[in-house]
């Protein structure tokens, strides 16, 4: 276990996710962009957070929020300028908040200049920069199954993509591409990006036979899609870059494999990611043995490896926490406390703080081809309609109750779920043990989740109420309720009563 003294700030930190387009509105257009995330700087220091991690800016025709790139050095007019991003990381850095931008490695825009030359000709200088083949094969593309093969009539070839046609894939096995890849790192690390979050990195290494996937057909892992051998090379390569460079930069990759064992590989000998995305938590619901099992799991494979965890509820792919937990805002809280106070580098997707749940939209409605609109809604930032949003309407509409969730309702509201949080980013930050402990599951009913965090002197409890009843916990010491996550007895003496779905974390009672 690191010191808590020589830990890279990473470990340390809680890092919060900034989906630019619902985060905050400068220019009245119904998107949010970069002056936005600016001007709300100060409530993510209030909030507490260390890092934004900031979902992609960059010129894109949008046909995926983005996640489909023409220009990975400059800034789609949408989201505002390359001048507006340098002043937002100089305005986070000066208030010692970390940014990291979203890098897509994996496949451009059909509309890159790259992909424009590529499907030129057969004999372009750029033919190799992409997947061309004669036959296509039987992988299947995400948002919707079809063939991830498109044929391309001018240049008489299928072309890979496993998202949209609108986003091939690049050929990672061409060296011009590293090298034109690691140009664009180079250029946004100069520019003083602490680091990036990796787009689908499991992706990004090819089956050089281009084999048919035998499981395809029966729509299950498309083993020769995900996890490729090639792509820990790539990923040693981009690991070497960011080392280059002081102040401790990191790579944290989205890395969609639900095997745990198979996650910790991408950690490499400490030559790979710093840190991955854990998936299962991502689509759990309420369940006492979801996350026991997945804890567990993470402790026993990351734990042998010392690879660092991280945990994550939410973010703009999947269905908000809230809403997978029927609903319910006290349950909502009530994993807000273990997010926050397990071990690993716990994310937050903005909104989240809020309560925020889904929006539901009619098929007429929808944005996104993979029908990811339900967590994407904009942020309220003040009580009464537009909530903040000033001008013409927003890209998508608010969720329900978005006066009475909204930042200024909250505000200053100590029962609130935003007070809530600060209190547990507060918690976090002046506790070791919950930043950096060891973890230690103790014994307790099959519905309460409990554990000890513990580093050098400094110690806490958790104890999470799955179930619908109260239930009791024993504990042989005194310990004082720190946080709880319904607000109710904080600073008391713990009494070993648990409120329906309430959790709680408890520190040393001094005399
Ligand atoms: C990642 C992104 C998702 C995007 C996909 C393709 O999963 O999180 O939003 O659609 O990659 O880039």
């Amino acid at each position: 276990m690191s010191k808590a003294n020589d830990a890279p700030w990473w470990k340390s930190a809680v890092i919060y996710q900034v989906y630019p387009r619902s985060f905050a509105d400068s220019n009245g257009d119904g998107v949010g962009d970069i002056r936005g995330i600016s001007a709300h700087l100060d409530y993510l220091k209030t909030l507490g957070v260390d890092a934004l991690w900031i979902s992609p800016v960059f010129r894109s025709p949008m046909c995926d929020g983005g996640y489909d790139i023409c220009d990975y050095t400059d800034v789609d007019p949408l989201f505002g300028t390359l001048d507006d991003l340098d002043t937002l990381i100089a305005d986070a850095h000066r208030r010692d908040l970390k940014v990291l931008l979203d890098f897509v490695p994996n496949h451009t825009s059909d509309q890159h200049p790259w992909f424009i030359e590529s499907s030129a000709g057969r004999d372009s200088a750029k033919r190799d920069w992409y997947v061309w083949r004669d036959q296509p094969n039987n992988w299947r593309a995400a948002f919707g199954g079809n063939s991830a093969w498109t044929w391309h009539e001018g240049s008489q070839q299928y072309y890979l993509h496993f998202f949209l046609p609108q986003q091939p894939d690049l050929n990672w096995h061409n060296p011009e591409v590293v090298a034109a890849m690691h140009e664009v790192l180079h250029f946004w690390l100069k520019r003083g990006v602490d680091g990036f979050r990796i787009d689908v990195v499991h992706c990004v290494g090819k089956d050089p036979h281009f084999n048919d996937d035998p499981r395809c057909l029966a729509g299950e892992a498309m083993v020769h899609i995900n996890d490729q051998p090639h792509s820990h090379e790539v990923l040693r390569g981009l690991r070497r870059l960011v080392d280059e460079y002081p102040g401790e930069r990191v790579l944290i990759g989205e890395v969609n494999i639900r095997s745990t064992r198979q996650v910790a590989a991408y950690y490499g000998a400490s030559d790979e990611l710093h840190m991955s995305f854990n998936f299962p938590p991502l689509d759990a619901g309420w369940d006492p043995v979801v996350f026991r099992l997945c804890i567990r799991e993470v402790e026993n494979e990351l734990g042998a490896m010392l690879a660092w965890p991280t945990w994550v509820l939410s973010n703009h792919d999947v269905s908000r926490h809230r809403s997978r937990y029927g609903g319910s805002l006290r349950r909502a809280q009530a994993a807000a406390v273990l997010l926050l106070s397990l071990r690993g580098t716990p994310f937050i997707f903005q909104g989240e703080e809020l309560g925020l749940e889904d929006i539901e939209l009619n098929e007429r409605n929808r944005v996104d081809p993979g029908g990811r609109d339900g967590s994407r809604s904009p942020l309220p930032w003040t009580e009464q309609a537009p909530h903040g949003w000033a001008g013409a309407p927003t890209w998508l509409p608010f969720s329900l109750h978005a006066g009475p969730l909204s930042v200024e309702a909250q505000h200053q509201q100590p029962t609130s779920t935003l007070a809530l949080y600060q209190r547990l980013l507060s918690c976090r930050r002046t506790s070791k043990a919950l930043q950096l402990g060891d973890w230690q599951e103790l014994p307790s009913h099959p519905q309460v989740l409990a554990y000890r965090r513990e580093h050098e002197d400094d110690e806490r409890l958790v104890c999470i109420n799955f179930s619908e009843a109260s239930q009791v916990v024993s504990l042989a010491e005194p310990w004082t309720l720190q946080v709880a996550s319904d607000g109710q007895g904080e600073g008391r003496p713990f009494t070993g009563w648990l409120a329906a779905e309430q959790a709680v974390i408890l520190c040393r009672r001094t005399a």
